[in-house]
């Protein structure tokens, strides 16, 4: 594949500076290889401490950033900001943040278009509830809110989104998508990037999954054509997101 896999890590609110030292330092001793793109997402205030102690390939990511580069919005952080520290990726669209802080479509894509002014890569994040599957209307949320952020993406800078699919039942769930349902959904952005954007960005752009990956799942999901890799919650706070991170190395 023309597509380098990648394994994101978002810590979510969890860690201390101990904690999070830690797997950090078991990151460092793994030997990574650089046929992966390993990127980890503390909480804010442990960027700074991750940037200076995770070696390279490995990169930072930062779980949020705002849509604006400065002013009045307090708790906020830029995506300008980001850059300054030598952060170049950002989570944006995560499913808590839509479901718990009012991140809509049209916030989420305003983050996106500040974030790539500001030459960060965006682990653009979509996905349906458990109520959307069983309506049947899977398809059709994910792909509005993949036009949402597409909208804001001009065609030369889709090589810095990666497109992380999340069924937000299978988040923190252990309730993992089968290889199958995955597939499907993962079939179906690539088809509809070649309709809406181009062939060549549907066949660069990376589509990773999300959702209850685990050391012991991952390894199934990695053989499916269209799963260019994860982005992984609770296991990444533990060993086995080493076992993760070399599946396809
Ligand atoms: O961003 C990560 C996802 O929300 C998945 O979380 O692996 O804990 O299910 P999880």
């Amino acid at each position: 594949s023309q597509r380098k896999f990648f394994v994101g890590g978002n810590f979510k609110m969890n860690g201390s500076i101990k904690s999070i030292k830690e797997i950090i330092e078991r990151l460092n001793a793994a030997n990574l290889s650089d046929t992966v793109e390993v990127v980890v997402a503390p909480p804010a205030i442990y960027l700074l401490q991750v940037q200076a102690l995770l070696k390279a390939p490995a990169q930072v990511s930062a779980q949020n950033a705002f849509s604006e580069t400065s002013g009045a919005f307090t708790g906020e952080i830029s995506p300008s900001q980001l850059k300054d520290a030598n952060i170049h990726w950002v989570i944006l669209g995560h499913s808590e943040r839509r479901s718990l802080f009012g991140d809509t479509d049209k916030l989420v894509s305003e983050k996106v278009k500040a974030a790539l002014e500001a030459q960060l890569g965006v682990i653009a994040c979509i996905g349906e509830t458990l109520e959307q599957r069983e309506k049947g209307i899977t398809t059709q949320t994910v792909e509005s809110q993949l036009e949402a952020i597409a909208n804001v993406v001009s065609e030369d800078r889709w090589k810095d989104i990666v497109i992380a699919y999340e069924p937000v039942w299978a988040i923190g769930t252990g309730k993992v998508a089968t290889v199958e349902q995955a597939q499907e959904v993962h079939a179906d952005i690539r088809q509809w990037l070649e309709k809406k954007v181009s062939k060549e960005v549907a066949e660069t752009t990376r589509i990773i999954y999300g959702g209850s990956v685990s050391g012991k799942n991952c390894g199934e999901l990695a053989t499916a054509p269209d799963i260019d890799g994860f982005l992984v919650g609770g296991a990444s706070l533990k060993p086995e997101f080493i076992d993760i991170c070399k599946i396809k190395a």
